[in-house]
C-alpha cells in the first residue's frame, strides 16, 4: 500500500458542495479500488465560513491547508455576500489561500473534448483538437499590489486605487514554469503583457527575453500584447501552445479560453508554489467555474471541472499519472455516451443531474479498472 496523502477538501459555496460531493465518491472509489489512499479533511471557505465563523477563511483552516499535501477547492461567492466589507467577502478566502501558500503558478488548461466540439461558440474546425495551456501568475500584480483602497478627496468625491506591481524575480519564476511546461508540450510559449502601455509590461518582456536567451533558447518564444491575444484566442486558438501572463490578464484570457471548449463547467486548474528541498510543491486545485448561485442546490451543476481538478492533483502533486489518466478517460467515456449536464447539453444528448453524472463516472471507473 502506498502511504496516505494528506488532502484538504474545501467545497465552499454555490455549486461547490454538490460538485465536490460527486468527486468525494471518486476519491472513495480510489481508496477502495486502487493502491492510493487519502487522509482526507474537510473545511469551510468563502460565504460558508463567513456564516459560521464571521470570516471567509479561519486561521485554523489556513494552517490545515499549509500542512496538507494538496487542497481541492470548490467555488466561493454568492449574491447574499456581495455587500460585505471587502475583507469579509468570500473571494478573500481564496485569495488568502493563494497568497499565503505562495501559489504563484496557475495552470489553466483549455482542452476541447471531441464529444463537445460542437458545444463551443466557435466553429468546430477552429476548436476541434484544441489543447492549450494558460499559465497565469497568481500572487502578484494588481490583485495584491500596494497602495490599494478607496479614499475621500477634499472636494468630497472618492478616489479608488489599485496598483500593478511586478519584480524581476516574480516574473522570472513564473516564466521559468512556462518554459518548462512548453518543453513538455509543443515547445512554444507566448508571453503576454501590454509593454506598449505599462511599465510592468516592459519589465515582463525584458525578463522573459533574458531568461529565454540564457536558459531556454530551444523553446520558440513569441511576445504578444494582451488585447491582441484576446482577439487571437477567438480568431485562431490553435496557434497557441502555452501562454504565460500576469494575474489580471490571466484571469480574463483564461475565461475566454475556457469558453472555446464549450463550457466553463469542464475546466480544471492547478495552482502551484515553488518546489521545496524534497521537490514537493504546495498546491491547490480548483475548477475554473465559479459558484453559479443561480443553479446551486438544484442538482444541475457539472461536476467534471472539479473531477478533472482532482485528476490534475493526482498528476502534479502525487505523481500518479496513470490514475489521473484513468479519471480523465472515465470523463471522456461518459461524454462519448452522450451523457451531459445541462451546461453542455446538445441535440441528441441525454441531460443528467449532478448525481447521475457521478453515478455514470463511478460505473465507468469500475469498467475501466475491471
Ligand atoms: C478566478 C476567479 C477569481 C479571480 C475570483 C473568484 C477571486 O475569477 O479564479 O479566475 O479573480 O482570480
Ligand atoms: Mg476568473
Amino acid at each position: 500500500m502506498a502511504s496516505n496523502r494528506k488532502l484538504l477538501v474545501l467545497p465552499g459555496d454555490g455549486i461547490g458542495p454538490e460538485a465536490m460531493k460527486q468527486v468525494r465518491r471518486v476519491v472513495d472509489w480510489f481508496d477502495k479500488r486502487r493502491t492510493v489512499s487519502f487522509d482526507l479533511k474537510e473545511g469551510l471557505v468563502g460565504g460558508a465560513s463567513y456564516e459560521k465563523h464571521g470570516t471567509p477563511l479561519t486561521d485554523e483552516t489556513m494552517a490545515l491547508a499549509q500542512s496538507c499535501d494538496a487542497t481541492l477547492f470548490g467555488a466561493v461567492g454568492g449574491p447574499q455576500w456581495d455587500n460585505l466589507p471587502f475583507d469579509k467577502k468570500p473571494e478573500r478566502g481564496l485569495l488568502r489561500l493563494r497568497k499565503e501558500m505562495d501559489l504563484f503558478a496557475n495552470l489553466r488548461p483549455a482542452i476541447v473534448f471531441e464529444a463537445l466540439a460542437d458545444a463551443s461558440a466557435l466553429k468546430r474546425e477552429l476548436v476541434a483538437g484544441l489543447d492549450i495551456l494558460i499559465l497565469r501568475e497568481l500572487t502578484g500584480g494588481v490583485y495584491f499590489g500596494e497602495p490599494r483602497g478607496v479614499t475621500t478627496l477634499p472636494d468630497g468625491q472618492k478616489k479608488a486605487v489599485d496598483t500593478q506591481v511586478y519584480t524581476t524575480s516574480e516574473i522570472q519564476r513564473v516564466a521559468r514554469v512556462g518554459f518548462e511546461l512548453a518543453r513538455k508540450r509543443g515547445n512554444r510559449l507566448h508571453s503576454v503583457e501590454k509593454a506598449n502601455v505599462m511599465h510592468t509590461g516592459v519589465l515582463w518582456r525584458e525578463v522573459v527575453t533574458a531568461l529565454h536567451k540564457a536558459e531556454y533558447s530551444d523553446v520558440k518564444l513569441e511576445h504578444m500584447y494582451a488585447d491582441n491575444c484576446a482577439m487571437q484566442l477567438v480568431r485562431n486558438p490553435k496557434q497557441f501552445d502555452v501562454i504565460v501572463t500576469d494575474n489580471l490578464f490571466g484571469d480574463i484570457l483564461s475565461d475566454c479560453a475556457a469558453m472555446l471548449t464549450g463550457s466553463l463547467g469542464m475546466l480544471p486548474s492547478a495552482s502551484l508554489g515553488a518546489p521545496d528541498a524534497t521537490g514537493r510543491r504546495k498546491a491547490l486545485y480548483e475548477p475554473v467555474h465559479g459558484s453559479a448561485p443561480d443553479i446551486a442546490g438544484k442538482d444541475m451543476a457539472n461536476p467534471l471541472a472539479t473531477l478533472l481538478s482532482f485528476a490534475m492533483m493526482l498528476r502534479y502533486s502525487f505523481d500518479l499519472a496513470d490514475d489521473a489518466a484513468l479519471v480523465e478517460q472515465a470523463a471522456k467515456n461518459v461524454l462519448a455516451k452522450g451523457l451531459r449536464t445541462r451546461d453542455i447539453a446538445s441535440a441528441g444528448s441525454t441531460v443528467v443531474s449532478t448525481t447521475q453524472m457521478g453515478d455514470a463516472l463511478l460505473k465507468e471507473l469500475d469498467a475501466l479498472a475491471a
